[in-house]
């Protein structure tokens, strides 16, 4: 009987692994397992075989029946598992892939590789500075000593007394000439930060610095350069204004104003009712800053200007609130 079970057993598990659908699996149930089945007939012999065995040998079928219960149960999850995933709808190749979701630059950082891209163009170079500056570049060297009263109009956020971020990208004028010689033409774009904010001023915002140096470049040329600027950059001819005005840095200075996209001229809370919309500052070098980085005032003459980039935007795209670009919002950042 002993040998019977350990025969049964083998031949059981060995078939159960052969069995690939419900029909069959159900048939070797009954043959085993059943009431009539070859397990119970071998424990019907149990009455058969001697006392002292018995308790032994009644163990051993059942726990050779409850081995063949568990084999029989785990085929029988493997087959459904195997139904299951059969009986699933094939993929359907000829279906679109799904589109991955690219990002995209920001828009000033658009703008800003515009403007490169058209200065660039025109023959100027690219100077990048640091945003953290000291005070002698940002100031000192661009002829606004220690208490001047120009230093009030930058809002300046100071890091200690010689160190600041810089609120302008004009140390990088000094910065550049103290470097090299004339000829210079040199575009400087970067982060500035002054403490100020409202619909057209934020706490940090880029501007692009821009100065040519050579012999006998005059004012004429400052007005050629912006002018073929702001055609590339809206690409159309807009009204541009020169607004006499003051830095220390050049002589005679201008501040420019672009006539307003945004309301065509009309007045609007962009250019508080004006029809224009100042997008920088610029001048003549003052010969005072040539003398500080040793070139003769007599034989170069140069112009410079500082843009700001987020006014350019807001121009470009017809935006009413310069925050707008600095909130992060995916809704406002996307129809980019
Ligand atoms: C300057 O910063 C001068 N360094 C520009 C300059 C360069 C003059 C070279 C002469 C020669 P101003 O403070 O006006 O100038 O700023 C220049 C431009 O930056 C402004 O016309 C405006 O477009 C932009 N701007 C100024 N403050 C802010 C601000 N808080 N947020 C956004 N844009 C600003």
């Amino acid at each position: 009987m002993e040998q019977d079970l350990a025969e049964l057993h083998d031949e059981a598990t060995a078939l159960l692994t052969t069995i690939t659908d419900a029909a069959e699996l159900e048939r070797f149930r009954i043959d085993f397992l059943g009431r009539n089945g070859r397990i119970s007939a071998i424990m019907r012999r149990l009455p058969l075989v001697s006392k002292e065995d018995k308790p032994r040998l009644g163990k051993l079928a059942n726990d050779t029946k409850r081995k063949v219960e568990q084999a029989y149960r785990s085929r029988q999850q493997e087959l459904a598992a195997a139904a299951e995933v059969s009986s699933q709808p094939s993929p359907d190749l000829s279906l679109p892939g799904r589109q991955p979701v690219f990002g995209s630059l920001h828009p000033i950082t658009r703008v800003m590789e515009e403007i490169c891209t058209v200065f660039s163009s025109m023959g100027f170079s690219i100077a990048e500075g640091p945003d953290i500056e000291y005070d002698h570049y940002n100031f000192a060297a661009l002829n606004i000593p220690e208490h001047h009263p120009a230093r009030d109009m930058h809002d300046t956020f100071y890091i200690n007394d010689s160190i600041l971020l810089r609120t302008h990208t004009s140390p990088m004028q000094a910065r550049i000439m103290e470097a090299r010689q004339p000829p210079l033409r040199v575009i400087a774009p970067g982060k500035v930060y002054r403490c100020d904010s409202d619909i057209t001023h934020t706490p940090m915002f880029h501007q692009v610095e821009g100065f040519l140096v050579d012999e006998r470049v005059s004012f004429a040329d400052l007005k050629g350069v912006l002018a073929l600027f702001t055609r590339q950059v809206f690409k159309k001819d807009l009204p541009l204004r020169f607004r006499p005005s003051f830095f220390p840095f050049t002589e005679p200075s201008a501040e420019v104003d672009i006539a307003c996209v945004i309301c065509e001229g009309a007045g609007c809370r962009v250019c508080k009712r004006t029809g224009w919309l100042e997008i920088l500052g610029s001048g003549m070098i003052d010969p005072e800053v040539f003398a500080m980085v040793g070139y003769d005032s007599e034989r170069y003459s140069g112009f410079a200007f500082g843009l700001g980039v987020e006014r350019i935007a807001m121009l470009k795209y017809g935006i009413d609130d310069i925050r707008l670009f600095y909130e992060n919002d995916l809704r406002f950042l996307n129809q980019f």
